[in-house]
């Protein structure tokens, strides 16, 4: 499967973000004591899907997905939590539930907002085709803003969540076997990704956090030609430039409104700090770079 994930990077990645998410979000309405309910909605790939990908195709509801956290294997492609747990516990609510898993729309089950991410999926169609790019989720979205599942007071109090790992990028390797078109690629889909965040934004939500992609030459897959000893600098160097033209376009989208809502969310410094990498003398990084359990590349460990 063309996902990219790896437990124990989901796991760092996550706890070293906490403290960036942090900043903006969420304190202004504890602060004026007011009682607003906070909403999150999520978007993107295998780093926050929590359980949308059918139990009879992913791995990810396979051991040992899930057994630090809950337990057992929960859908999430993570030994324990992802991205959009620690964000709701941050924000002080239940991670929102998945979508294919709402059995009906009731108040309980939505309260918390819906996760539209599926693991594998990226801006444009990916080695897993039959599942939803983000234009398909931000439609199913759409579908129930139509049904005024939510109220505006609602939409324009919640937080959105857009996850971006490279699950676009892996796939046109998969099929091109070399880095030739990826500089090209890469603006396609920034320009995607930016049409989609604007999508978001037209539903008056007012906080929506982007994340920058991890250093690609670290997951496993591409360490393993060096027997994980190093990360490959071409592919870290590769998600820096996507990170430096994600961040331009955020800054411009910023621009274009009174108060900003758009916020890049540093998956790359955290990965590095966690993993903790001198840049400049890399050593031997075999046990940190290495796939906790098996999967012959990594794709699944
Ligand atoms: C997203 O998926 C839909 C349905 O498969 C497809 O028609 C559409 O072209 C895709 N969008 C992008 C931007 O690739
Ligand atoms: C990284 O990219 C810069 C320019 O974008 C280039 O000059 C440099 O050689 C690249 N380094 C590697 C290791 O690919
Ligand atoms: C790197 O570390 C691993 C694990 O500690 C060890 O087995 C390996 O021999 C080391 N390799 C080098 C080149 O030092």
């Amino acid at each position: 499967m063309a996902i990219i994930s790896s437990s124990f990077c989901i796991l760092i990645s996550s706890l070293a973000l906490l403290s960036t998410v942090g900043e903006g979000y969420g304190d202004e309405e504890t602060r004026k004591g007011g009682e607003v309910k906070k909403v999150l909605f999520v978007f993107g790939d295998s780093y926050a899907d929590t359980g949308n990908l059918p139990t009879s195709v992913s791995r990810s509801w396979k051991s040992p997905y899930g057994i630090t956290f809950p337990g057992k294997p929960s859908g999430r492609f993570s030994d324990g939590r992802v991205l959009t747990d620690y964000i709701a516990s941050f924000l002080g609510i239940r991670s929102p539930f998945p979508y294919r898993r709402l059995k009906n729309l009731n108040t309980n089950t939505i309260r918390y907002g819906i996760n539209f991410a599926h693991g594998g999926t990226g801006v444009f169609q990916t080695l897993q085709v039959d599942q939803p790019n983000m234009t398909a989720q931000i439609d199913f979205f759409q579908q129930l803003v139509d049904k005024n599942v939510y109220r505006s007071e609602e939409l324009s109090s919640s937080i959105a969540l857009v996850s971006l790992a490279g699950n676009d990028y892996s796939t046109y390797l998969a099929r091109h076997g070399s880095f030739q078109g990826l500089p090209e690629l890469k603006r396609s889909v920034i320009e995607q990704l930016v049409l989609n965040v604007r999508r978001i934004k037209d539903f008056e939500i007012k906080k929506i956090a982007i994340t920058g992609i991890e250093p690609l030459g670290c997951l496993p897959r591409n360490s393993a030609a060096s027997s994980y000893r190093n990360c490959n600098a071409e592919e870290n160097n590769f998600s820096q430039s996507h990170n430096i033209l994600l961040q331009q376009h955020i800054w411009a989208l910023n621009y274009e409104t009174a108060a900003p809502v758009f916020k890049y969310l540093d998956l790359y410094d955290a990965f590095i700090s966690a993993l903790k990498i001198d840049q400049k003398s890399p050593g031997n990084l075999t046990d940190k770079l290495k796939p906790c359990c098996g999967g012959a590349k990594g794709e699944d460990a």
